[in-house]
């Protein structure tokens, strides 16, 4: 493997792999990797020639009270998970590599972004959608792995490539999760012994609500409800939120049909908790 700081020696390495017809896989991360990237990473490997995974803490998704100071690092670590999980280049650029001094054009997403995360992080996904629109425009991948943990991110962007015609093909990939349901997350290594056994408690609420859906029940709000109360009953987080809708469109919707999905993001002491189900209802 491979590593690059420099976006302009990464892309000559890529474009004499591309002028021999090699597959270019794509991986997205902010680092401190753990088995749920290393799953995309692997699934990349599968289906390409080549395997570029970035690692990039971007500024601009970060809200001026979020975590961007203290996002957790480690360099050496992800590489030897990189490494292991087959990835081939490495890009590791800098903030200054990424923005320079004074970025004159920003991508800013119009639709999915009024719920969720998009609600709660105003700018969130405008962050988001512009470091990728770089990444793809320097990396200029075949395919692209995200995760379904991030929904709202793999419905943004659907859009993006869309909408700015990137020939590139998504592939989401279903949430890692730990033994006990907990999806795995860079962020998990902030919660302390007690909210870890208590952190558990958001997938069996998730869980909870896909039986009684299961069983029938078709009210958005009742099944919201009921996670709220198992969550309620079970941890001391703070709820930011539980919501269900359409999904991808997240459009809103008071009886269940079709496809669904049900997130919740919830706050502990030092980390915000997120996680979903989607439920294809007959
Ligand atoms: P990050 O949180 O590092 O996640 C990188 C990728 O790994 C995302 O596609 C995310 O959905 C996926 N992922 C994280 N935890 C996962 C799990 N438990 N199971 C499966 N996939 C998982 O998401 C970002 O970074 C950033 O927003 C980024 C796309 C890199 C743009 O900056």
């Amino acid at each position: 493997m491979k590593t690059f700081t420099s976006a302009g020696e990464l892309q000559q390495v890529l474009r004499e792999q591309k002028s021999n017809q090699k597959s270019i896989g794509y991986v997205a991360t902010m680092g401190y990797l753990h088995e749920g990237h290393a799953t995309l990473m692997e699934k990349a490997r599968k289906e390409n020639d080549i395997v570029v995974l970035s690692i990039f803490v971007n500024p601009l998704q970060f809200g001026p009270n979020e975590d961007f100071e203290t996002y957790p690092r480690d360099l050496e670590r992800d590489e030897n998970v990189a490494a292991n999980a087959g990835v081939d280049y490495l890009f590791y650029p800098t903030v200054q590599e990424m923005y320079g001094e004074e970025p004159s054009v920003k991508v800013v997403v119009q639709s999915r972004t009024d719920c969720l995360c998009g609600r709660k992080r105003p700018g969130h996904f405008d962050g988001v959608a512009t470091v990728l629109t770089k990444f793809f425009n320097i990396i200029l991948p075949d395919r692209a792995y995200f995760g379904k943990k991030d929904a709202q991110q793999v419905a943004v962007i659907d859009g993006l490539i869309k909408d700015f015609n990137f020939p590139i093909e998504l592939v989401a990939v279903d949430t890692v999760r730990e033994e006990d349901g907990l999806a795995k997350s860079s962020r998990n290594v902030y919660l302390s012994d007690g909210e870890r056994m208590e952190a558990k408690e958001l997938y069996q609420s998730l869980l909870k609500a896909a039986e009684a859906i299961d069983s029938g029940e078709r009210n958005a709000a009742a099944v919201t409800a009921l996670v709220r109360k198992h969550i309620e009953a079970h941890t001391h987080g703070l709820i930011d939120y539980i919501e269900i809708y359409q999904y991808p469109a997240l459009k809103p919707l008071e009886t269940l049909s079709g496809n669904i999905i049900l997130a919740l993001a919830v706050k502990f002491k030092h980390a915000r908790l997120i996680d979903n189900i989607t439920i294809n209802i007959k």
